[in-house]
């Protein structure tokens, strides 16, 4: 088992392993009673044995199921989930526990901040991409038909609990889509240990070997709290890094017809954004072909879907929230991943190339 701190005040842990819901209660107040939130495919499989360890010291559990997907995360599946929690006798001083991927966690973690003016949480992620991720850092939102994450709130967790055994049944293209965000911790500055590993231990990451999934989530836990301890709240550009990759995928995502997973998005968003560096002799050739052979080697896409459009897919990056150009993009360099304004037109062309899309 491995234990990251994140550094904030009140500091918390991300426990890291195998069989670690016995630390779910750990945290808590032995009688406190916990709302465990959680999904259909995940609840039948995992919410015996997290309610088992959390009713260990006499507290009272109860199940609440949200539906799957992105359409779930709402601001009417809040209103259901807290009107439950008052029906079953929740207080103040109680708590929710998030047992599910990132929709789980978005939106139980957005109830237990908002119910009661907030509750304890404790995010217990169970996909790849909310063990590296969504779990860490106190973000919480749901949807409005307007737009994604529209309405949120910043609220930490007591403790983030990931027992690595439940990425056993996550579906493939889940799991490598949780793949693209690993790769992408692979690609920052501080990321060589999530590289070398990588590389070294290739199979057992694919075959989803227990031992180095644990190595592996809390090498890229330890970057996201390292990130999260500097800028809690997205007030300084420290957190820019993490978008590394994520403005081409951001467009992907929300352009054509087929959808795409967010992982698989950001690693064509990782190859556009090494080669734009490249136009600009911000990196050197090695460092696009080593790109590539690390998200080839997780079986990554590396071109972008052929039904994306250049026009859609640049005006969609020319609205991004983060943007303070007319373009702005996180890019790699001699000074580590920064933020870059406006390239020039043809070197845009060139990278866009790159990834497969012509003018
Ligand atoms: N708060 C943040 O900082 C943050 C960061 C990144 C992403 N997010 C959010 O996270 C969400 C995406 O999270 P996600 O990729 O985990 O998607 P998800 O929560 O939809 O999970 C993907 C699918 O896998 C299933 N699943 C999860 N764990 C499983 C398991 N162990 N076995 C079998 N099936 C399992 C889920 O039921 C779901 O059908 C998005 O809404 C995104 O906005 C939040
Ligand atoms: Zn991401």
């Amino acid at each position: 088992m491995r234990r990251v701190t994140v550094p904030l005040d009140p500091p918390y842990d991300v426990v890291v392993g195998s069989g670690t819901f016995d630390q779910l209660g750990a945290t808590l107040d032995d009688r406190c009673r916990v709302a465990l939130v959680s999904q259909a495919d995940v609840a039948t499989q995992y919410a015996p044995a997290a309610r088992t360890a959390l009713a260990r010291e006499g507290r009272a559990v109860e199940r609440f199921e949200i539906s799957d997907g992105e359409e779930a995360k709402t601001l009417p599946t809040v209103e259901t989930l807290c009107r439950g929690f008052t029906r079953w006798g929740l207080r103040r001083g109680d708590a929710v526990v998030a047992l599910g991927g990132g929709v789980v966690g978005d939106t139980a973690g957005f109830a237990a901040a908002v119910y009661h003016r907030g509750v304890a949480l404790v995010q217990a992620p169970t996909s790849l991409l909310a063990m590296v991720d969504a779990a860490i850092g106190g973000k919480t939102a749901v949807n409005l038909p307007e737009g994604k994450n529209l309405v949120g709130a910043f609220h930490q967790p007591r403790a983030v609990v990931a027992d690595v055994d439940t990425l056993a049944s996550l579906p493939e293209e889940q799991y490598r889509s949780g793949l693209g965000e690993v790769a992408k911790y692979a690609l920052l500055p501080e990321g060589t240990a999530v590289a070398a590993l990588l590389a070294t231990r290739t199979d057992a990451v694919l075959a989803r070997d227990p031992e180095t999934l644990t190595d592996l989530v809390a090498q890229c836990a330890a970057i996201k709290a390292a990130v999260v301890g500097a800028d809690p709240e997205e007030r300084t550009g420290v957190r820019a890094k993490l978008n590394y990759g994520h403005t081409l995928a951001h467009a992907i995502e929300t352009t054509g017809q087929s959808a795409i997973p967010h992982g698989d998005a950001v690693a064509i968003g990782l190859v556009f954004a090494v080669n734009l560096a490249r136009t600009l002799e911000r990196v050197d050739d090695a460092t696009v072909a080593s790109t590539r052979a690390l998200l080839d080697a997780l079986g990554l896409p590396v071109t972008v879907p052929e039904d994306r459009r250049r026009d859609e897919l640049l005006v969609v990056m020319g609205r991004d929230k983060k943007a303070r150009g007319n373009l702005t993009f996180v890019l790699p360099g001699p000074d580590g991943v920064e933020l870059v304004d406006d390239p020039p037109p043809a070197l845009l062309e060139r990278a866009l190339g790159a990834v497969g899309v012509r003018g």
